[in-house]
């Protein structure tokens, strides 16, 4: 017989044995390490079964929260730090650069609109400042990538994406383009606006809780990929925005903050973004939601 534990520092020897014959290799090893960062948690901070009873209603709750229209799960791993620090370790930057990979964050929908170059992702009723982006693609060399996939998808003037808003048709402020000969892209929108993330569910009780605010800075959101090449997640904020130094989703860095030109006369505000794509499988996310 195993033996049996007799303290609570002699369980965990005997629950990664019982996790020894898992065949995955990284399963086993995951699992076994995130085995013991738990146990020395509770050990380190004496967890009570109150509070243990705490963070399992939490864990139900963003699950049921989850649904059509907000992945609070996601939403959790935002506000912990956890969806920027993945998407930096994994993206370290090509051709030289800091990363300029961000969060996907819950609002990113598969199969918006193919739209021609120059069109404008917003529609006629969507009021705002105008603005133009335009940009290249480039693999990590510095050649242009012809035929590349910009996706982009933004908040609306007034901070919502189109799916949390009645008002807004469906595929509002998202839009496909692909990049000409020379890797070139642009597109027509309005001036995003920031927004709070949801604040509706467990995630805004643990937000007010640690008395943090809840408003993202206003940002465009870029998906951009080519067969061969590593898709990249990125976004953009505009320099002087709101916000840039207490992003509660951790969003910002130095890389991800543009040059956005302010409109002067008849010619809209403009932003110019370059692309690097790095060498590597094509794997697109899950959509968060539908
Ligand atoms: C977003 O940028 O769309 C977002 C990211 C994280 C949490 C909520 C929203
Ligand atoms: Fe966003």
């Amino acid at each position: 017989m195993r033996p049996l534990p007799t303290t609570p520092e002699s369980l965990l020897p005997l629950v990664l044995a019982a996790f020894a014959e898992t065949p995955d290799a990284r399963l086993r090893q995951l699992l076994a390490s995130l085995t013991t960062h738990l146990h020395s948690f509770v050990l380190e901070h004496q967890v009570s079964q109150a509070e243990f009873e705490r963070a399992v209603a939490f864990l139900v709750g963003i699950g049921q929260a989850t649904g059509e229209t907000k992945n609070e799960v996601i939403l959790a791993a935002d506000l912990l730090g956890v969806s920027t620090l993945v998407a930096l370790l994994n993206n370290p930057g090509a051709g030289g650069h800091d990363s300029d990979a961000a969060l996907l964050g819950p609002f990113w929908r598969a199969n918006a609109p193919v739209l021609e170059a120059g069109a404008s992702i917003a529609c006629d009723s969507t009021a705002g400042v105008a603005l133009e982006v335009s940009g290249t693609v480039a693999d990590a060399e510095g050649r242009p990538l012809a035929g590349a996939e910009v996706d982009v998808w933004q908040a609306s003037p007034v901070g919502l994406y189109e799916n949390q808003d009645p008002q807004q048709p469906e595929m509002n402020l998202r839009g496909r383009f692909r990049t000409d000969a020379e890797g070139r892209y642009r597109f027509r929108t309005v001036f995003p606006a920031g927004y709070p993330v949801p604040t509706d569910g467990p995630c805004g009780e643990l937000l007010r809780a640690q008395r943090r605010h809840p408003f993202r800075p206003a940002h465009l959101h870029f998906m951009v990929s080519k067969p061969g090449c590593k898709v990249l997640i990125t976004q953009v904020f505009p320099e002087n925005t709101e916000y840039l130094d207490s992003d509660p989703v951790f969003g910002v860095t130095t890389a991800l903050v543009g040059r956005f030109e302010a409109a002067s006369g008849p010619l809209p505000a403009r932003l110019r973004r370059d692309f690097t794509l790095a060498p590597g499988e094509t794997v697109f996310p899950h959509p968060p939601i539908p």
